[in-house]
């Protein structure tokens, strides 16, 4: 059995099956490249987190806020929605898209950066959305944006601190730090020193603060844990300070960041030991909080995701086997392109357990030379025709697409129901 498979993808007579249905009758149906998603994957990633936070601490609840960033298919944010999901939002368009949901405003929590006047207007039409500001600066825009809406009640915000740490699994992805790990100094978040004159300038204000959040970063593994839980000590402790300053916060918003299996040789995240963790911390911690939060991504929808291409021919090129296909990376997957570490484990679905004898790079159709979905892999060596399956791209693909050679972005299917 292949360590990929399992309830959404197996694998039947030597073929790729997707929820039950052969993945070649799909693409042969509704054409290539295309998204194939699953709704029952999302559910069951969704319960498996819910049940790592059980049971919460006494009074407190565990909010999961879905980073709609990862895709924003209304399907799956219905599925979420009917599972108890809240929403972390980045953008004006993501509130919008999440209210359509049937999100009600007490559900979605907005996150911004480097925002407008215009921005924070267009989220004040939802005034019952938490604010999670980024930046000191920002809190002159927000409450001109609250006078400009004529908006009397308090609004709720909350305060995205830096916690000086940040942990991710490519340096374009780790979002807290003074600097990245490849030197970039990192923009989110309000440094440790300046959170107490936030906080005060807030309560100034007709602005009600209600939370503190930090996001580490994206895409941990098991060697993160450390990192994840001394920031989880950091936030307890910075709470702390801010409840001496007679700030009595609701919630403690520990981001998002944990990594689905990409790669057969990535070592989990230890996602149970890090909730009991922080369950315990908060149990113990005396802040009087109403709630907990946490905004998985790629963690509920990664898994829940494959794109079939077709292979149009197989080319040698100075002794280099390409199987070239019917997709662009940028169009489709594009974080395979995007972060250097990216890695998506490519199928032939045709035949997915014949003999490897050759390493083959999958070639997109973009004239550019990173236009590659996977370099050297030791694959079935697919015949024209045959169908290819690139595995997790549920979450930051379709999201991340762009028209790049002015090449189509795929359809998408759903399998399962609402
Ligand atoms: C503020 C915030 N929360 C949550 C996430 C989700 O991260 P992931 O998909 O790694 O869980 C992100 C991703 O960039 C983010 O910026």
């Amino acid at each position: 059995m292949s360590w990929w498979e399992d309830e959404f993808l197996q694998v039947k007579q030597n073929k790729l099956y997707l929820g039950n249905l052969l993945a070649e009758q799909l693409a042969k149906r509704y054409g290539t490249p295309l998204y194939v998603y699953s709704l029952k994957k999302v559910s069951a990633n969704f319960k498996k987190l819910r049940q790592v936070f059980e049971p919460p601490p006494p009074g407190i609840e565990v909010k999961i806020a879905y980073a709609l960033k990862a895709n924003s298919h209304p399907a799956f944010l219905k599925t979420l929605f009917k599972e108890g999901a809240s929403i972390d939002a980045v953008s004006p368009a993501e509130v919008e898209k999440a209210i359509k949901a049937g999100f009600p405003q007490d559900r979605i929590i907005f996150t911004g950066t480097s925002l407008s006047q215009e921005d924070f207007e267009l989220i004040l039409a939802y005034p019952a959305v938490t604010v999670n500001i980024d930046a000191f600066e920002q809190i002159d825009l927000l409450e001109a944006a609250r006078k400009r809406r004529r908006i009397k009640s308090p609004v709720r915000v909350s305060v995205r601190w830096n916690p000086g740490l940040g942990r991710g699994f490519s340096s374009k992805t780790i979002t807290a730090g003074e600097r990245s790990s490849d030197g970039t100094p990192i923009k989110f978040g309000v440094e440790d020193s300046r959170i107490l004159e936030t906080f005060e300038k807030l309560r100034a204000l007709n602005l009600l603060p209600v939370g503190l959040h930090q996001h580490l970063g994206s895409g941990w593994a098991e060697e993160d844990f450390p990192i994840a839980v001394k920031a989880v000590d950091r936030m307890i402790k910075k709470a702390r300070e801010l409840k001496r300053a007679d700030f009595n916060l609701e919630f403690l918003d520990f981001g998002g960041g944990f990594g689905p299996k990409y790669h057969p040789d990535q070592r989990l995240f230890p996602l149970a030991e890090y909730a009991a963790y922080i369950i315990d911390k908060v149990e113990n911690s005396r802040l009087g909080l109403k709630a907990i939060i946490v905004e998985p991504g790629k963690y509920l929808v990664a898994e829940a995701g494959v794109l079939l291409v077709r292979v149009e021919y197989l080319k040698k090129n100075y002794g280099h086997l390409f199987a070239c296909v019917n997709a662009g990376t940028y169009n489709t997957v594009p974080r395979a392109v995007i972060y250097e570490e990216a890695y998506h484990e490519i199928v032939n679905a045709s035949q997915v357990d014949s003999p490897r004898k050759n390493k083959i790079t999958v070639a997109g159709h973009l004239c550019e030379t990173g236009d590659v979905f996977g370099v050297e892999r030791l694959l079935p060596c697919p015949e024209r025709g045959q169908i290819l399956a690139v595995l997790m791209a549920g979450a930051y693909c379709r999201s991340m697409a762009s028209n790049f050679n002015l090449r189509d972005i795929p359809q998408e299917i759903l399998l399962g129901s609402l």
